[in-house]
């Protein structure tokens, strides 16, 4: 998809304030820093529409961005950041769930890990979570621009074993810094709206 327009609708923190466009939506979910907001950002092409930083913790809301009056890209919190405390992780917790068990227009949950490493607990956690809710998912391994590209077959594999990837569920070797792996992303994501 070429974007032309993207726009921020809503903050949100709660069900109450979810957008009733009825868009197909795509959620982005990953650690903290893993590069959400970046990826949003290079698949509309823009700079910085969703906000991005070298600090983890950046994103705190649910962030809805309308795509084209065609689809939303849900910016999420990211997990697995230690300077946050237990009631803090706890609502997060509540927000998140709220939203991908209760949100009738999620087509697919957009899963950013970093193609380098291994992926987290959370990472786990995270997957199987959306399993357990039928929630169709894309893995957007990203980072691939900091190795070099005769590692990039072994490490997805690696992902893809390690995650326990189900049949149907996609993996993407993707950069948001070098552009890299944004048709295959948008034609997931095209395949599911
Ligand atoms: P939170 O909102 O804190 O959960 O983080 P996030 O997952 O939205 O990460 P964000 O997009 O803010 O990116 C975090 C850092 O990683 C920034 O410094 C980005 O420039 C960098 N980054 C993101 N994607 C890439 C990539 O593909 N390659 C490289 N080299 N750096 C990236
Ligand atoms: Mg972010």
């Amino acid at each position: 998809m070429k974007v032309h327009h993207a726009e921020i609708v809503i903050s949100a923190v709660k069900p109450e304030q979810y957008p009733e466009d009825g868009y197909p939506e795509f959620a982005l979910a990953g650690r903290s820093n893993v590069g959400k907001s970046s990826f949003i950002n290079r698949m509309i092409n823009r700079k910085s529409l969703a906000r991005t930083s070298s600090k983890p913790g950046k994103t705190q809301t649910l962030n809805f961005y309308k795509i084209e009056d065609q689809l939303f890209f849900v910016d999420v919190p990211g997990y697995g950041y230690a300077k946050v405390s237990k009631s803090e992780r706890a609502a997060w917790g509540r927000m998140i769930e709220q939203y991908i068990t209760g949100r009738e227009t999620l087509r697919a949950v957009l899963l950013i890990i970093d193609l380098r490493h291994d992926p987290t607990a959370d990472d786990k956690m995270m997957y199987d979570f959306l399993k357990h809710y039928n929630i169709p998912c894309v893995v957007i391994a990203t980072k691939a621009d900091k190795i070099a590209k005769g590692k990039w077959e072994r490490h997805k594999s690696n992902v893809k074993k390690q995650l326990d990837m189900v049949k149907g569920d996609p993996i993407i070797v993707f950069s948001s810094e070098k552009s890299l792996g944004v048709e295959q992303a948008w034609q997931e994501i095209e395949k599911r709206m």
